[in-house]
């Protein structure tokens, strides 16, 4: 990794397969990152078992999460895709910033109350204490920018907080991270509520589409998506949200302007419409789902990238931990 690029960290949880909102709104663009700044790409397996988890469905979305990395762009010599339990520095940091976070800041956490209400038989104190390993995640490798959702902005401004709260202690030891806003990328809504974001932890399934969802279930989907009792495809998100979002999707897919939208679909009904959207759709997602297909064969190839991503995301962390232990009065072994 060079030295004077700038460092964007993102972590995803290993809960399924990715929707189209997540590629669409985030995957997809991070393919422009990886030439300008040093990417590192974690799969937070060590958050996702905050809530139970089955072991096997777990270890299969956690290498499936990594091969649709590589299948959607992006280049895993170029990024660090890695396994967040295959870097105990993760743990190790985590621990030490648990000792600088207060119960007050974590008891606010939005996500915390809503997790711990839908899991009210289980809330242990991983899942209490997992905004501070989140906040480990990113200045472990003195992160400039995080590319977040609203739902997790909570979260990095407690990561800042911890940041400058360590550097007032101990002097100046983290970078205190940014929010990297994407200047492209779509806002993907639900296909059934479309004033709520498109999210693959939605009961409904016709809610959301998966990036490997097949060409039927596709355009099953895209044909039960809510629009209005208006018959005009027009993009105006406030009154007509649903049309609207498959609009975005639809302009996402072909390039195609808003404008141009209209206009090809002047005079036609919503039935037609979605179907385009929805063969646009498909045409979208064909090259990664055949990539992916291919990946999947491949056990050793992705095998050797785990392995050498891991070996360079402890490389980096350890710089960092060990700084952190030095300031804190650890003692270290003399090498
Ligand atoms: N909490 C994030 C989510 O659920 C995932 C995550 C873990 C993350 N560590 C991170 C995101 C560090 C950005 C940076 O979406």
């Amino acid at each position: 990794m060079s030295e004077q690029k700038k460092v964007i960290f993102s972590g995803m949880q290993p809960s399924g397969v990715i929707t189209l909102g997540n590629y669409l709104g985030a995957l997809k663009n991070w393919t422009n990152l990886q030439d300008e700044y040093n990417c590192l790409y974690c799969i937070v397996d060590m958050h996702a078992i905050t809530v139970r988890q089955d072991p096997a469905v777990l270890r299969k979305n956690s290498r499936d999460l990594l091969m649709l990395y590589i299948a959607a762009g992006l280049d895993p010599e170029k990024n660090v895709i890695y396994m967040q339990s295959h870097v105990s520095g993760h743990a190790e940091l985590a621990w030490i910033l648990n000792c600088f976070t207060y119960m007050g800041e974590l008891n606010r956490m939005t996500q915390f109350k809503d997790k711990s209400q839908k899991h009210s038989d289980n809330v242990n104190v991983g899942l209490f204490a997992y905004p501070a390993l989140m906040a480990a995640d990113i200045l472990l490798y003195q992160t400039d920018l995080v590319p977040v959702g609203v739902d997790q902005k909570q979260h990095l401004e407690l990561a800042r907080d911890i940041a400058i709260r360590f550097n007032n202690t101990h002097g100046d030891t983290f970078k205190v991270p940014e929010p990297y806003i994407s200047k492209v990328g779509a806002k993907i809504m639900s296909l059934q509520d479309p004033t709520k974001k498109m999210s693959k932890s939605d009961e409904d399934t016709n809610a959301s589409v998966s990036i490997l969802d097949d060409p039927d279930t596709i355009v099953r989907k895209f044909k039960r998506a809510v629009t209005d009792s208006d018959t005009v495809v027009r993009f105006d998100p406030e009154n007509k949200p649903g049309v609207s979002n498959l609009m975005t999707i639809y302009s996402v897919a072909t390039g195609m302007t808003m404008q141009q939208i209209e206009t090809e679909f002047e005079g036609q009904g919503y039935g037609s419409f979605k179907l385009k959207v929805a063969e646009a759709v498909v045409e979208e997602l064909r090259p990664l789902q055949d990539k992916f297909k291919q990946l999947a064969k491949d056990k050793t190839y992705i095998d050797t990238i785990i392995k050498k991503n891991a070996e360079t995301a402890n490389y980096l962390a350890a710089k960092t931990l060990r700084k952190v232990q030095k300031k804190v009065g650890f003692v270290p072994i003399s090498r």
